[in-house]
């Protein structure tokens, strides 16, 4: 049997790692955070493909295929986190399916503005993980690897 497979989806403005609030989100890249997810999957044997999307619809269509390919997914829904019910209602068909899905925020949302405070994924997630930069991917992936 192959490596299990696993789906890193981030939302919007997550392709602007590196350029946008640095101060807040760091200095490395999205294709930095996609060969560290590589390396990190390859160590825990598992296939890990990342994706980034500004587009709401196309996120909703990856959780979608996550479950038609039953697939677990690492969620970081950026900005939808905190009003997409579209996303919300896409992402509870993946755990209602039995697959896990861990939203994962690389700043601390509750420590930032008021609005960030509120998830409407967090309710249907199997877990969050905020506040450790890009190793809360890593370790929403130890979750999933856990897991099997
Ligand atoms: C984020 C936090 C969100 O509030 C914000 O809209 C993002 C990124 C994070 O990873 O810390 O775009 O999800």
């Amino acid at each position: 049997m192959g490596a299990e497979r696993v789906v890193v989806v981030n939302g919007p403005n997550l392709g602007r790692l590196g350029v946008r609030d640095p101060e807040v989100y760091g200095h490395d890249d999205l294709e930095k955070l996609r060969s560290l997810c590589d390396q990190w999957g390859n160590e825990l044997g598992l296939d890990v493909e990342v994706r980034q999307s500004d587009d709401e619809a196309e996120v909703i269509h990856w959780m979608h295929r996550a479950v038609d390919e039953s697939t677990p997914v690492v969620l970081n829904p950026a900005a939808f986190t905190h009003y997409s019910y579209g996303l919300a209602d896409a992402a509870s068909q993946v755990t209602d399916a039995g697959l896990m899905l861990v939203e994962v925020h690389i700043s601390n949302p509750a420590a930032r503005e008021a609005f960030r405070r509120r998830s409407v994924i967090s309710p249907i997630a199997t877990g969050t993980i905020a506040g450790f930069g890009f190793t809360g991917y890593r370790l929403a992936l130890e979750a999933i690897a856990a897991k099997r």
